[in-house]
């Protein structure tokens, strides 16, 4: 066999080689992209992001949406409630929400992107409890100094429509801010950082 028999069999194998890593790169590749779009339910569970559409809540009212398992509040705020929020600051435990959890691309004081919709982890960071929404003002269970916020019926810690913790309750820390960003206006993903989007 000559050389140039070996060369042109040499390369033969090489193309054939490589074709057989390509297309197995293009099925490795496959698999997350499909997976990313359809995520099965164990997947959802371990914390695979989830898009909210926040066009029909109401001015003032709140839907419950579910991420890793847990409650995320999201509250449509009006520019009273955002007013009231300056208002009750020296009530609040952290009202810089120094000590507590949001991601660094929210307003630390108001907690969101965009000043009306407010997202929080509804769940108490005393012992674990799921607060209630209570934005009426003034009502009489909870005092007439009561501008809106939560309630948590376990133990009886209060926290503001930007879910700060008012000072002296069980709860020692604001209610989280989940990682989120906007896709379109209207539609938010949980679990993905606005800085990574
Ligand atoms: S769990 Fe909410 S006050 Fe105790």
């Amino acid at each position: 066999m000559s050389n140039d028999g070996v060369n042109a069999g040499r390369r033969r194998f090489l193309v054939a080689a490589t074709s057989v890593v390509g297309a197995a790169g293009a099925v490795g590749a496959a698999v997350p992209f499909v997976g990313s779009w359809f995520p099965s339910a164990k997947a959802k569970a371990a914390g695979a992001p989830v898009k909210v559409n926040v066009s029909k809540i109401e001015p003032g009212q709140q839907m419950i949406a579910e991420w890793r398992g847990q409650p995320v509040f999201i509250v449509r705020r009006t520019a009273e409630i955002l007013g009231n929020l300056k208002k009750i600051e020296g009530q609040l435990s952290d009202p810089t929400s120094k000590n507590s959890t949001q991601p660094t691309y929210v307003d630390p004081e108001v907690r969101s992107i965009k000043p009306e919709i407010l997202l929080l982890i509804g769940i108490c960071t005393h012992l674990g409890c799921s607060p209630t929404f209570r934005p009426e003002v003034a009502p009489a269970d909870l005092g007439k100094d009561w501008v809106g916020g939560y309630f948590c019926p376990c133990h009886g810690s209060h926290y503001d429509l930007a879910g700060r913790v008012y000072k002296s309750q069980p709860a020692p820390l604001n209610l989280p801010v989940p990682p989120h960003s906007y896709e379109t206006d209207d539609l938010i993903v949980i679990g993905v950082d606005t800085e990574k989007a």
